[in-house]
Parts: structure tokens; C-alpha cells; sequence
């Protein structure tokens, strides 16, 4: 029998060979089946088999999670992929057991949950989708991307698609949004920004697509909680952007860790084995979620974990993360009988194909450079890229009398609330490997306008200590000190910036609230600020909608800046001195308060629908609050304004239709504006919403200048997906609105056959 070295040393020359620089898929297949025929049942499985890095954990750590075993089956080429080793030095080690040590020198996947950002932090995703702008998300993936790979990983768990329609689900920061159609497009931009051209590009990953499915939808919010959708909401509304970066050529999905139709996702043969790899052809891998296997058995379908693992291969999740189930049970399993050796083969193909695309079998030191590692990672290219996507993401909510943009000399300014001096907060969740404390505070922001005077209070700390990622923030409820130093700085200045919101680690995973109003003492706080000074300027720092109906009511400037990242401060000084002029747009509703939730703003019609100046109450809405947002999807003020007009309609053959537009932009200064395209279905088969965002144009427009905009409606725009995932298209009445926000008002109906 021949060594591990000559047999690595055969198979590279072969791979060398036959495949000079991008190997094409079908020599790519042929060399994974050569491959797999040389390596035994446990080796296959360990190819199966994802271990988390022996020092950080993203999830409660396994009883068997010992750094000894892990070791130990590294050695033993019983892994297939870690996740959580960053830093080129790090990697190289892990790399060099199993390429030198073990029988056959696979190489491994390194992965990680590179989600905004490396060390240098663009804004959290839900922030990036509030530009609307494909090609700066694109852009902000792809740095995130050389970062990461440049520190030695070659897989990124993002992007994450689930629809969020729930402000008080903490990851709602991670996605972009309530929409099925902005979500879409925006996955299609973090796919190609993450993979580039070409897979074996060091400076590029591999995608992953998140959490197949239904995890948006988690119960009143709750992280974990279980799932109850409908066949056509799965259709219509959780598959699509799962679709759209699968086609944009995602190679990798992550199934979660809810239940669907009682089964969950990980065991669920539905979406696996049906949708999945069948009916949408899917042959890249697909990745269970950190202990999502074994928790089956919390779920009490899977009476232990051999039986958890064997519902998991059946249903087609190949890689198991963090479980350790697959590499206990599986051979057992095989040797049984009742798992068939096809079932493995057919996952540990998908897991070499991606090893071989990636370029690790020509060089599994791809991804680890030094010097590549110092060059890219926090390069003043990336620092200007990430602070461009930050300003781009902002979103100005109110402005009433145009108190903003501020002058930028002459006035007293006081500056209130503790996450105005936060370096820490705007990193948000999900930081990478981002150093704490390395965001450019507001404070620092304004200070680059030094013709003013700023005078900062605190007012009250938010928390009591530097919260981290895995324990609970614990907020500051009691300590109100600051606040007379903070009412003093207020009475005595011509405006008041309050800075307030969340600690950046009050979302993301595990971060879910029941309450969305400005946490800690900050309400209180902001009252007693207006008693002495009304002309203040909201930021509000979140991670997710916050329930602003109270400053809504009584200040007169509302910023939404989200956690925007490394840059945070100088694109929030930028934007409140007009050296840019605010373009966002929500991906989210804002709530009138949490009572509303789950709120979004393409609901449907029901039988009882909407029926203002009628004063019988027997219709859907709450007696207390209107049933629509404070601030509703789309929505977003600039610096300028923008008007709309001459909506033209042609229906074309084939069912397509061709509608046009002019935008003009009505007021004193350059800007840019998201043309937000919403049909309405008159009648149809199924149920359908009142109405849906089904194109969007963002535009840039000098003042008094008019722009044409054409957009183009097929089949997919048309139609709807039926319970079974069909697409129908039903012929009628349509009604195309189209405008600034989701009340667009400007509308025209048509018809096709
Ligand atoms: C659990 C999260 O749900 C998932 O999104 C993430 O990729 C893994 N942990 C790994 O950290």
C-alpha cells in the first residue's frame, strides 16, 4: 500500500496536469470520483464531519467537544472542514495535520461566519440593504471576502436570506429584510462579492446560504422558536432568495434549527431532498447549522443521536456541524444496512468538488499567505470602501423645518447618550475578527468639524460592563447620575444631538427582545432632554427597528444609523453636516409599537379589509394604534425631493409588460432615490397581498432634472407560486404603483391574457 505522501503526491500531480488553472465541472467530477475511490467508509464520513476550532464556540460547546479528539481525528483524516480558526498562522496548523498527517492529506474547509466584515466592519447587513444599491453591497462583500480569505478562510457562513418580519428576532440584523424581492437581489449581490469570477481566486470564498428554511419566522421572535408557515407562504415569500443565490451560483446552504410542517429543517426530507436536490438541481453541499442534528433529539423526534444522524443523511444534510453524530454513528449506520453507502458518496462528492474548486487540492495552502495577510487585511482601500457603504446606508426618518443638514460653524452643539463616545457598539453582531473598541465614535465623527462646539454628556451608561458575544448585556436600569450634567449641556445649546439605541450586542443571535423601545434609562432620559430643549436630532443606533413612536411625536429629526461598521462616525457626521445627502431607504417596517408585530407592509387583503370613514368596527385592525407603520418599508428623506409622474403601461406578447416612468428631483441639491416598482394582482386563485415590490431603480438626479425610467415585467414579476412551488400566472387586472416608498401612490392598471 502506498503512503499518505505518495498518494497525495500522485493525486496533485494528476490534479496539476489535468487541470491547469479553473478546472472545468466535468474534470472537477472525474477527479472527485477518483478521489472517493480510493478512501475508505470512515474516511468518506469523517469528510462528513465539521469540527468548531478549539478556543472560540458560536453555540453551546458538545459534551465530546475535547480539543484531544478533535485532534485525534484530525489525525486520523476524520474531518472534512473546521470552522472558527482565523489568522493565517492558525489555519496553516490545522492545515498542515490533515494535508501532512493523515492517510490520504485531504485538505479542509475552513469556515467561518464572516457576515459584515472581517477586521475591517462594514455596516451590519440589515443596515447595507437600507442603500438599495446592488453594486456597493457587492462591493462591501467582496472586501469582507479578501479579509477573510486573505486570514486563511476559504468559506463563509452568509449570506443569511431569511425574511424578517419580526423586530424582536435579534437577527433581523443579519438579513436584509421583510421583502421576498429585495431580499432576493440582495443575495444575488453578497454571492457574486464573496465568490468573484472564480473560486480558486485566493482573495475570493465559498458562499453559504442561510438557514434553509423558515427560521425567520421563528414564533413571537424568539430565536430558536418553533415555526408554523403555510406550503404557500414557504413558496412565495422563504424560498425565493434561497432560489436567487443558488442561481447566482451559491455552493453551499446551511438547512437551521427550526421545525417545518413538524419536522425539523435538518431531518426534513421536504426541503432537502425534494426542493432542494430535487426539483432545483442543487449539487453543492449542504451544511446542518452548529448542533442541529443532535438537537433533533431536543426536538423529541430522534429518540438519540444515532437516530438523529440517520434522519439527518436520509434527508440530505451532508456535513454535520458540530454534533459529532455523523462520525459516531454513521458507519454503524452504514454497516447496518440501514443507511446506503450511495447516500454518503453522494454528500462526500459535493464536499470534495467544493475542496477542488476552491483550488485546495492544487494547493492547500491557498488561503494562507503572510504577506497577502498583512497587505489586504485593514487596507486604506477597504477602510474608503466600507465608510462609502455606511453613508449608504443610513436613513433619515423625519426632518422637519430642514433642521438638518446642520451649519457647519457657529453653533453650540450638545451631544447626549452613552453610544455617542461607543467605539464598540457600531461594530454590531457578528463582528468578525474586529478588534473592540476601533469604530470612529460619533464624537470622533463630529469632531472633523471643528467649527462648531460640541459639548458631551452621557447622560447614563447603557450597560453596566463591556458585554461580549456569548453572555447576555447587561443594561444599566438604575444608575441616573449623569443626568443633570446631561440636561445641562441640552438647556444651553442651539441643538441637541442625542445619540441612543442599542448596545451592538443587543442583536443578532440569541438576541431576541419582547419590549423594542430605546433600552435602559435612555427614554427617560430623552424626555427630560425636550423639557429644555426641543430642537433635537434623533440618532437612533440599532441593529433593528426600534419602536420610535414617542420621538416620532416629539422631536423634529430622526436619523436612523443602524451599526454601520468601522466608519460608523465619520459617515453619520458626513451625513448630518450634508457632505452627503442621505439616500436609505427602510428594509424594514418600523412599528407603532411591538404590539404590531410581525409587521409588513405586503400584507393581504383578508375579508375584512381596510375601511376607513366607516365607524363600524367589524374590520381587521387594532382599536388602539392605525394598522400600518410609523415608518414603512422603502421609506426614506433626503436633502432633496423628487416627484413622479407620466406612469405608462404597454402590454407586450408573451406576457410581459413595459412600464415607464419620470422622476424629477423638485428640490435645491443633487440626490439620489430609490425608484420602487409595486404590482397589485386585482384577483387571483390564491390569496395574494394588497400589494409587492417587483422592481427598483436607484438613480442620482441633479436639481430640476427628469429621468425616464423603463422597467421590464415577465412571468416572475406576473405570477405567484402555488403551494407545490409552481409558478402561476393568471391572466386579469393588475394595478402598478410606483414611488418613493412602499404607499407609493402613483398608479395605473393594466391587463394581460
Ligand atoms: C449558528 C448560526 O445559526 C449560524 O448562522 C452560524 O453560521 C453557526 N452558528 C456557526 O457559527
Amino acid at each position: 500500500m502506498k503512503t499518505r505522501f505518495q498518494l497525495f503526491l500522485i493525486f496533485s500531480l494528476y490534479c496539476a496536469c489535468s487541470a491547469p488553472k479553473t478546472p472545468s465541472l466535468s474534470t472537477i467530477d472525474h477527479q472527485v470520483d477518483s478521489l472517493l475511490s480510493m478512501m475508505t467508509l470512515e474516511e468518506k464520513i469523517g469528510q462528513m464531519n465539521q469540527y468548531n476550532g478549539f478556543w472560540d464556540v458560536t453555540g453551546p460547546a458538545p459534551a465530546e467537544g475535547d480539543a484531544s479528539l478533535k485532534y485525534e481525528n484530525l489525525r486520523k483524516g476524520l474531518v472534512g472542514s473546521m470552522l472558527n480558526i482565523t489568522g493565517v498562522e492558525e489555519v496553516r496548523k490545522v492545515q498542515k495535520i490533515a494535508v501532512e498527517e493523515t492517510r490520504l492529506g485531504i485538505p479542509l474547509l475552513i469556515g467561518f461566519d464572516m457576515i459584515h466584515g472581517m477586521k475591517t466592519m462594514s455596516p451590519i447587513p440589515l443596515a447595507e440593504a437600507a442603500s438599495w444599491d446592488m453594486e456597493a453591497i457587492e462591493k462591501s462583500s467582496q472586501i469582507g471576502a479578501r479579509e477573510a480569505a486573505a486570514m486563511g478562510i476559504n468559506w463563509t457562513f452568509a449570506p443569511m436570506v431569511d425574511i424578517g418580519r419580526d423586530a424582536r428576532w435579534g437577527r433581523v440584523m443579519e438579513g436584509a429584510g421583510e421583502d421576498t424581492y429585495l431580499v432576493s437581489q440582495i443575495a444575488k449581490a453578497r454571492v457574486r462579492g464573496y465568490q468573484g469570477e472564480n473560486l480558486s481566486d485566493p482573495l475570493t470564498l465559498a458562499a453559504c446560504v442561510k438557514h434553509f428554511a423558515g427560521y425567520g419566522f421563528s414564533e413571537s421572535g424568539r430565536d430558536y422558536n418553533t415555526v408554523e408557515v403555510s406550503r404557500v407562504t414557504l413558496h412565495q415569500v422563504i424560498l425565493p432568495p434561497f432560489k436567487a443565490a443558488l442561481d447566482a451560483g451559491a455552493r453551499t446552504i446551511m438547512n437551521s434549527f427550526n421545525d417545518l410542517d413538524g419536522v425539523p429543517a435538518t431531518g426534513n426530507s421536504y426541503l432537502q431532498r425534494e426542493i432542494l436536490k430535487g426539483k432545483w438541481s442543487f449539487g453543492g453541499l449542504v451544511v446542518s447549522d452548529w448542533g442541529s442534528i443532535g438537537e433533533m433529539v431536543n426536538h423529541r423526534v430522534a429518540k438519540d443521536g444515532k437516530e438523529a444522524a440517520k434522519m439527518a443523511v436520509l434527508a440530505g444534510s451532508d456535513m454535520d456541524m458540530e454534533s459529532y453524530l455523523y462520525v459516531s454513528h454513521l458507519k454503524e449506520l452504514v454497516e447496518s444496512g440501514q443507511v446506503k453507502e450511495s447516500l454518503i458518496d453522494d454528500a462526500v462528492r459535493r464536499i470534495l468538488r467544493l475542496k477542488f474548486e476552491l483550488g485546495l487540492f492544487d494547493n492547500p495552502y491557498l488561503y494562507c499567505d503572510e504577506q497577502r495577510e498583512q497587505e489586504i487585511v485593514g487596507s486604506e482601500e477597504h477602510v474608503a470602501g466600507v465608510l462609502e457603504m455606511a453613508k449608504k446606508s443610513i436613513v433619515l426618518l423625519k426632518n422637519e423645518q430642514n433642521l438638518l443638514p446642520l451649519k457647519k460653524s457657529g453653533l453650540n452643539i450638545a451631544v447626549i447618550g452613552a453610544l455617542a463616545e461607543d467605539k464598540d457598539s457600531p461594530l454590531g453582531s457578528w463582528r468578525g475578527e474586529a478588534d473592540p473598541n476601533t469604530a470612529i465614535s460619533v464624537l470622533e465623527g463630529l469632531n472633523e468639524y471643528p467649527d462648531n462646539k460640541y459639548n458631551f454628556a452621557k447622560g447614563a451608561d447603557l450597560v453596566l460592563e463591556q458585554p461580549v458575544f456569548l453572555k447576555e448585556v447587561k443594561l444599566n436600569t438604575t444608575d441616573r447620575s449623569g443626568f443633570v450634567q446631561a440636561i445641562q449641556a441640552a438647556r444651553s445649546a442651539d441643538i441637541v444631538i442625542a445619540v441612543m439605541g442599542e448596545n451592538g450586542f443587543q442583536s443578532g443571535e440569541a438576541r431576541s427582545r419582547s419590549e423594542i423601545k430605546l433600552p435602559g434609562l435612555q427614554q427617560e432620559l430623552l424626555e427630560e432632554l425636550v423639557k429644555v430643549n426641543e430642537k433635537i436630532i434623533l440618532v437612533s443606533m440599532s441593529g433593528r427597528p426600534l419602536d420610535l413612536s414617542w420621538a416620532d411625536e416629539h422631536l423634529p429629526a430622526i436619523l436612523q444609523v443602524w451599526h454601520l461598521g468601522s466608519q460608523s462616525g465619520h459617515a453619520i457626521a458626513q451625513v448630518l453636516y450634508g457632505d452627503y445627502n442621505p439616500s436609505g431607504k427602510l428594509p424594514m417596517s418600523f412599528p407603532r409599537n411591538v404590539g404590531q408585530l410581525p409587521l409588513y407592509y405586503n400584507q393581504k387583503s383578508t375579508g375584512r379589509p381596510f375601511n376607513p370613514g366607516d365607524d363600524i368596527v367589524f374590520w381587521s385592525h387594532y382599536s388602539d394604534v392605525p394598522n400600518d407603520a410609523l415608518y414603512p418599508f422603502g421609506y426614506g428623506l433626503s436633502y432633496t425631493s423628487f416627484s413622479y409622474s407620466d406612469l405608462r403601461a404597454e402590454v407586450l406578447e408573451n406576457q410581459q409588460v413595459k412600464i415607464k416612468v419620470n422622476v424629477k428631483n423638485t428640490g435645491p441639491r443633487e440626490g439620489e432615490e430609490v425608484v420602487q416598482l409595486y404590482l397589485h394582482d386585482h384577483f387571483s386563485s390564491l390569496t395574494r397581498p394588497v400589494r409587492e415590490l417587483k422592481g427598483f431603480q436607484k438613480i442620482s438626479l441633479q436639481p430640476g432634472e427628469v429621468k425616464s425610467l423603463e422597467f421590464l415585467l415577465g412571468k416572475e414579476e406576473l405570477g405567484f407560486f402555488d403551494g407545490e412551488g409552481n409558478l402561476q400566472v393568471e391572466p386579469g387586472e393588475f394595478t402598478v404603483m410606483i414611488g418613493g416608498s412602499s404607499k407609493a401612490e402613483l398608479a395605473l392598471k393594466f391587463e394581460i391574457d
